[in-house]
């Protein structure tokens, strides 16, 4: 595996953070676990065997060891562009030796599927494609569709919103109420995660994602039309597009590679 830049302490414990944050994203995502079931579950049936799975926006890993204990047989590479997230994805990770593989790349910049060995049979994400602005995501999904293989799935675990702000108001406050109910009582909320964990790395975090994050210019939080979704999908040569679960403004979304088309196969750059 490799990263760059590992700015842990020798004796980190890096297992405590990865607990903090899952503890974190459970609390806003509610349902969390159930959907990475629903993800694998989707990839063991639609594909008839998985040797290779791209996680878009790994963070610390969750999703890849869902991948890897689910697809004993798989490589799984996940993509992200924060180095400091990236030093416990590799920790957690570096059990499964090559199975696991890190690349420190940002999705805005067009260039990340000349890191991928592919064909790949399953592309998956879970709330990070919504930090894209609409061009880039346009472009992220024609991306997808030419790392994978003709039958290979993507899925997408992610905040959708609607046009009506009357009913996008209705599942924000919904959304916060479920939340609500999650027992955040020791937890850390995302600010507070970043603060502590800032600190036990001893890196400036702020400055850090400052500096790769850059001009924030997408990141419609409340999300796209799950429609909007479908449509572009459609259009980069996906077919069985659909939403595959949904609660208020969280949805799994994705489809199938369609088999190639001399139409459909020109360079996205
Ligand atoms: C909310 S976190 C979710 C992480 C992980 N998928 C999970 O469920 O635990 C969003 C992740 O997307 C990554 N990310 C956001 N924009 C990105 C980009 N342009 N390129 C690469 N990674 C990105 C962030 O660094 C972060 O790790």
């Amino acid at each position: 595996m490799s990263t760059e830049n590992n700015p842990a302490p020798e004796s980190f414990d890096w297992q405590h953070w990865v607990n903090r944050w899952d503890r974190m994203q459970e609390r806003y995502l509610v349902g969390r676990a159930a959907r990475f079931e629903i993800m694998t579950r989707l990839v063991r049936e639609t594909q008839a065997s998985v040797t290779r799975v791209v996680n878009l926006g790994c963070g610390p890993g969750s999703l890849m060891i869902q991948m890897l204990t689910s697809f004993p047989h798989a490589q799984v590479c996940g993509i992200d562009f924060d180095p400091t997230i990236l030093v416990l994805a590799r920790a957690r990770l570096n059990q499964y030796g090559d199975r696991a593989q890190l690349i420190l790349a940002d999705l805005r910049d067009g260039t990340w599927p000349q890191s991928i060995p592919a064909p790949v049979d399953a592309v998956v994400s879970a709330t990070a494609l919504h930090w894209l602005t609409t061009d880039q995501l346009e472009k992220a999904y024609r991306q997808v569709a030419q790392i994978l293989r003709p039958g290979g799935i993507l899925l997408n675990a992610d905040h959708v919103g609607s046009p009506s702000p009357e009913i996008q108001q209705a599942w924000v406050r919904h959304r916060e109420e479920l939340r609500a109910r999650e027992d955040t009582s020791s937890g850390d909320d995302w600010d507070g995660f970043w603060r502590a964990y800032a600190e036990a790395l001893n890196v400036d975090v702020q400055e850090a994602h400052q500096r790769i994050v850059g001009g924030w210019e997408g990141g419609i939080e409340d999300g796209l039309p799950l429609a909007w979704h479908l449509d572009r999908l459609r259009e980069s040569g996906f077919w069985a597009v659909d939403c595959f679960w949904r609660c208020d403004c969280d949805a799994i979304y994705g489809g199938i590679r369609c088999k190639p088309s001399p139409l459909r196969e020109e360079k996205v750059t």
